[in-house]
């Protein structure tokens, strides 16, 4: 167990807090500020006790180059404006203009220093640099879950030259929620699981299978796991060499006597143009029948939906990664979004959703106040529910 930001006394320190400011910008305006909004716990509960809050983060992937493309500036804009307080900005994270910037940040304030990713060494986890970074911080606090599978300057090394080196809250509830809520569910634990590929998910289905009671599997991964069956999925995506781990988690499931729950239809088209976000033919496949060749599989049909929802809706613990279909697209997101309406309605769950496209597509089927927990980890959560050790967090102290 990571120690905590409410251990810490914070009257007049330095607070170094690493957070994920990583959020879409379409022509300089921020585009959703979901990261932002759920670190302010942290931020302001420093604020009021009077602590000194430098704040450092990444934005996009420059390259170790300085690219004002990935500026963080419009986000201390942001930031200021749902604080409802200054925000002082430094053009760089370390060296004199930093360090000027901190020097005259009085107890309460808050400053934002420019992407970390715009240094070479932020990737490399360089010592130099790690060290550069701590010399802002009396404490430092890494409120970056989304960050914090990466071993980076920011987010590993710097924790282990400044001390103490603590979690901030959203950190803590990250962790909370997809750790100890997961690791020992209320039951029925139900899981849904979609997305394109077995390969990116079989490490979670498999530790998963140790904990759920069933599990729901959607999006093109489902196509692999009819292959397994014997099926035939016409021109469906699919991974043909993952047949075999699909096949070994089929057996597992059946060892183990969790519910593992295919669909039973599809919807199927006949053309699909994404760049466009157009369909040719659609048709469903009247239930239990293969996808047949010339079609591809492109969401889960409603005798699907009716088996998922049945089972969403007994459940006491949810836990969703991934959609159940092509969401982007309108003529296939009803599935995804039936599921997301499900999870909604069963107001007795602890629901959880993690990762990137499920929480897009929560958010867009605009039920996302209903859910207990939406996490803003997509690579992090992933290897958080993986049972992989996170580097960020392993860095701060116990
Ligand atoms: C994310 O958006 O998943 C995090 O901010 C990490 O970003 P990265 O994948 O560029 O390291």
């Amino acid at each position: 167990m990571a120690k905590t930001i409410e251990e810490i006394d914070l009257a007049g320190k330095r607070v170094l807090v690493r957070v994920d400011f990583n959020v879409p910008l379409e022509n300089g305006q921020i585009t959703d500020n979901t990261r932002i909004v759920a670190a302010l716990p942290t931020i302001e509960h420093i604020v009021g006790k009077g602590g000194k809050a430098i704040l450092m983060s990444h934005l996009g992937r420059p390259k170790g180059e300085r690219n004002m493309k990935y500026s963080l500036q419009p986000v201390a804009e942001e930031l200021a404006r749902l604080l409802n307080m200054p925000v002082s900005f430094a053009s760089d994270c370390v060296g004199s203009e930093a360090e000027t910037a901190v020097d005259f940040l009085s107890g309460g304030s808050v400053l934002l220093l420019e992407n970390v990713r715009f240094h070479p060494g932020e990737e490399k986890n360089d010592a130099t640099l790690a060290q550069s970074m701590a010399r802002l911080g009396e404490v430092y606090v890494n409120d970056a879950f989304g960050t914090a599978h990466r071993a980076h300057a920011s987010t590993a090394g710097v924790a282990a030259y400044v001390k103490p080196a603590v979690a901030g809250f959203l950190m803590q509830k990250e962790l909370d929620f997809l750790g100890k809520q997961t690791a020992n569910p209320e039951h029925p634990f139900v899981v849904i699981l979609g997305g394109a590929k077995v390969s990116d998910k079989i490490t979670v289905i498999n530790r998963l299978l140790e904990k759920a009671d069933t599990i729901l599997i959607g999006g093109a991964m489902a196509y692999t796991f009819a292959l397994a069956q014997g099926r035939s999925v016409g021109n469906s995506l699919s991974e043909p060499d993952k047949v075999e781990v699909a096949r070994a988690a089929l057996a597992k499931a059946d060892e183990r006597g969790v519910k593992f729950l295919l669909p039973v239809d599809n919807l199927m088209v006949d053309n699909l143009d994404f760049g466009t976000g157009t369909v040719g033919n659609t048709k469903v496949t009247p239930e239990g029948e293969d996808i047949p060749d010339g079609w591809e599989g492109v969401d889960i049909g409603p005798k699907s939906v009716a088996l998922f929802t049945t089972a969403i809706s007994s459940a006491k613990t949810i836990l969703w990664n991934g959609p159940m279909g092509i969401f982007e697209i309108e003529a296939c997101n009803k599935g995804t979004f039936a599921v997301a309406n499900a999870v909604a309605e069963n107001k007795e769950a602890i629901s959880i959703v993690g990762g990137g496209d499920s929480v897009k597509a929560v958010k867009q089927a605009g039920i996302a106040d209903k859910m207990t927990f939406i996490s803003t980890g997509g690579g992090a959560s992933l290897e958080f529910l993986e049972g992989k050790d996170l580097p960020g967090v392993t860095a701060l102290d116990s």
